[in-house]
C-alpha cells in the first residue's frame, strides 16, 4: 500500500470513528428519547483549586485526572473544567490567549488527552469552558488589531473615537467597574470591554470572527471535548450606532451609576450565533450548556432556540438567586421552568457566587440544610450542574484584608465587594495541611472548616453531607421516576415544607423537604396523582424522619424520599 493510500485509509477509518461517536452521544439513552446529558449528572471544576499534582499550590489537569475515580464514585458523568487555556489570568482564565492550548500552569495539550483518556475510562466526559466575547489583551488577535488602524484584524474588536478629547464614545459602564472603554494612545482611539480591559470585546458583527470561533470549537470536539459551557452569551452584540444606556437611580458597589445595559446587551443576533454554534456541535454530538443570565422564564425559554435548534441546556439563574429557603417561591421557579420548551437545568452553586453553604445556612442547622438542597436540586426533573466541593459542605472563605485578595473585583470594590476569591477555595481532600490539596501553600486559603467537612473524614461518616449526595445520586441514576417522571408539586399551600411527586408509567418517588426551622409533619393524599391508597417506604430520609401511614414526620430541615407503592 502507498503511503497516501495508506493515509487516506487511516482518514477513512478516523471519520468512520469521529462518525461513530457523534452517533454513541447523539443515540438516545432510554425509552423516552432523552440524550445522555438529560440523565447525566454535571460537576463544575475550577482547576486553579481542584487538584494540585506538582505541588506548586495551583490545581492542574493532572490533578483532575487523579481524582476521576472519586468523581465517578460520587457519581458525576461530566465535567465543566472552567477556562484552561493560556491566559495572563487577570480573570483566572477568562482572559485567554491562545484558544487551541493548555496554559502551562494547568499542563499541556498532552495531559489534556490523558485527562479524556482517564474520564473515557471512568466514564467521565469533558467540557470545557468557551469565551466567545472577549479575548485576553495579550492574544495575537488583539495585539495586532491595536498596532494600527489598519491591521488585519483591527476590525475583529470595537474600536471607536471619543465624542471628545478624554471622553469615551458612550456611557456604557464595565461589569467589572468603570467606563467600558478604553483609550489606546497607539491608534488614538478607544476599544471596548465589558468585562475587564484586559478583556476586549471581540465583534462578532465581522464574519472571520464568527468563522475562527467555530472553527476552535470544532477542533476541541474533535480532540474529544463533548461539549461547551459558553461564557457570557448575553453580551456578544452591542449597538453598532452605540446609543447611550439608561442611567437608573443609585450607584453599584464598584461606585459606578447604577444602567440597564439595554444597549450593549441581549441582542437577537445572539440566537443566530448559538443557532450556528449548534450545527457545530450536533456534528459531534455535543452539548452547549448556556451562562444564561434571564429575569424571566419567557428570556430563558428563548435559549433553548425556537426549534429546539439552540442551547440545549441553558442554565436556569433564577433558581440559584431563590435567597432564601422558601417552598413558595421554588415552586414558583420551577413552575416557570418546566413551562419551557427545553429541558431544565438546575444550578446552586458557580465560581461566580457566595457558596450555597453560606446563603442558606442559618448557623446551627447548615450541614442539614446543606443535605437538604441537595435532595432537592438533585432529584428535580432536569439536569443538575454540581459545584466542587458543594458535596462536602465547603463554605465561602473570604478574604479578611484588601491586601489579600487576588479577584481584581474585590480589590476594586473592597469592602463592599469583595470579590470571588471565597467560593474558588481549595478543594477539601483530607485533615493533612492545606486540606491536602498542596504540599505547599495553596493560592487561596483553605477555612478552618476543613478539619471536619473533607472527603476523607465525610466518608467515613454515614450521615456526612458527602454521603448524603452519593446516595441521592446512585437513587437518581437507578430511579425511573427520577430520571424520566414529571414533576407535580404536592401540598401547595404549604410555606414550610416543599413536596413535590416525580412519576413514570405507574411509578412514582415522592419528595419532601422541611425548609423551617419546626418539626413538621406533612401528610399526603395521592389519588388525585393517581397513586390513591397506595403506600409510601423510605428511600432516602434524614435521621429524625418518621413515616406513619401517609404522614411523614420531619425534623427542623429534615427531608424524606420516598417510593410510592402502588
Ligand atoms: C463569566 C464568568 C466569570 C467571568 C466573566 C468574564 O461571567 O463566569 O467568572 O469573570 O464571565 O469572562
Amino acid at each position: 500500500m502507498s503511503m497516501r493510500s495508506w493515509l487516506s485509509s487511516v482518514a477513512l477509518l478516523f471519520s468512520l470513528l469521529c462518525g461513530f461517536f457523534a452517533q454513541a452521544q447523539t443515540q438516545p439513552v432510554d425509552a423516552e428519547g432523552h440524550q445522555w446529558w438529560q440523565n447525566a449528572v454535571f460537576y463544575e471544576i475550577y482547576p486553579r483549586s481542584f487538584a494540585d499534582s506538582d505541588n506548586n499550590g495551583v490545581g492542574d489537569l493532572n490533578g483532575i485526572s487523579s481524582k476521576m475515580g472519586y468523581l465517578r464514585d460520587l457519581g458525576v458523568d461530566a465535567i465543566w473544567i472552567t477556562p484552561c487555556y493560556p491566559s495572563p489570568q487577570v480573570d483566572f482564565g477568562y482572559d485567554i490567549s491562545d484558544y487551541e492550548n493548555i496554559d502551562l500552569m494547568y499542563g499541556t495539550l498532552a495531559d489534556f488527552d490523558h485527562m479524556v483518556a482517564d474520564g473515557k475510562k471512568h466514564d467521565v466526559r469533558i467540557i470545557m469552558d468557551f469565551v466567545p466575547n472577549h479575548t485576553s489583551d495579550k492574544h495575537p488577535w488583539f495585539l495586532d488589531s491595536k498596532s494600527s488602524r489598519t491591521s488585519a484584524h483591527r476590525d475583529w474588536y470595537i474600536w471607536r473615537d471619543g465624542k471628545g478629547p478624554g471622553q469615551p464614545p458612550n456611557n456604557w459602564i464595565s461589569l467589572f467597574g468603570g467606563s467600558a472603554w478604553k483609550f489606546d494612545p497607539t491608534t488614538n482611539q478607544y476599544y471596548y470591554h465589558f468585562f475587564y480591559a484586559q478583556q476586549p470585546d471581540l465583534n462578532w458583527r465581522n464574519p472571520a470572527v464568527e468563522t475562527a470561533m467555530l472553527g476552535t470549537m470544532s477542533w476541541w470536539y474533535q480532540r474529544g471535548v463533548a461539549g461547551f459551557r459558553l461564557d457570557a452569551v448575553d453580551t456578544l452584540f452591542e449597538d453598532p450606532a452605540l446609543h447611550d444606556n439608561p442611567v437608573l437611580p443609585g450607584k453599584n458597589a464598584q461606585g459606578d451609576p447604577n444602567m440597564e445595559n439595554k444597549n450593549n446587551t441581549n441582542f437577537p443576533e445572539v440566537h443566530t450565533e448559538l443557532q450556528k454554534m449548534r450545527k457545530v456541535a450536533d456534528e459531534s454530538g455535543a452539548v452547549l450548556i448556556g451562562e444564561t443570565w434571564t429575569s424571566t422564564a419567557a428570556e430563558l425559554d428563548c435559549y433553548y432556540g425556537r426549534n429546539g435548534n439552540e442551547l440545549q441546556m441553558p442554565m436556569d439563574f433564577m433558581f440559584m438567586m431563590v435567597d432564601k429557603l422558601s417552598p413558595r417561591e421554588y415552586r414558583r421557579q420551577i413552575a416557570a421552568v418546566e413551562s419551557a420548551h427545553g429541558w431544565p437545568v438546575f444550578v446552586i452553586n458557580n465560581h461566580d457566587r457566595e457558596r450555597s453553604y453560606n446563603r442558606y445556612g442559618d448557623g446551627k442547622h447548615n450541614d442539614e440544610i446543606a443535605k437538604l438542597m441537595g435532595a432537592f436540586y438533585l432529584t428535580l426533573r432536569g439536569t443538575p450542574i454540581m459545584y466542587y466541593g458543594e458535596e462536602i459542605g465547603m463554605r465561602n472563605n473570604d478574604p479578611k484584608r484588601r491586601e489579600d485578595v487576588k479577584d481584581p473585583i474585590g480589590r476594586t470594590g473592597w469592602p463592599k465587594e469583595k470579590g470571588r476569591d471565597g467560593e474558588r477555595t481549595p478543594m477539601q481532600w483530607n485533615t493533612e495541611p492545606n486540606a491536602g490539596f498542596s504540599t505547599v501553600k495553596p493560592w487561596l486559603p483553605v477555612p478552618p472548616s476543613y478539619r471536619t467537612h473533607n472527603v476523607e473524614t465525610e466518608s467515613k461518616d454515614p450521615n456526612s453531607i458527602l454521603n448524603l449526595y452519593k446516595k441521592v445520586l446512585t437513587l437518581r441514576h437507578s430511579n425511573e421516576a427520577l430520571l424520566d417522571g414529571s414533576y407535580t408539586a404536592l401540598n401547595e399551600n404549604d410555606t414550610h415544607v416543599m413536596s413535590y411527586l416525580r412519576s413514570y408509567k405507574g411509578k412514582a418517588v415522592l419528595v419532601t423537604l422541611n425548609m423551617s426551622a419546626t418539626p413538621e409533619k406533612p401528610a399526603f393524599d395521592l389519588a388525585k396523582q393517581g397513586f390513591g391508597g397506595a403506600k409510601l417506604k423510605a428511600l432516602i430520609a434524614s435521621p429524625g424522619a418518621l413515616l406513619q401511614g401517609n404522614r411523614i414526620t420531619l425534623e427542623p430541615f429534615g427531608l424524606m424520599i420516598a417510593e410510592v407503592k402502588p
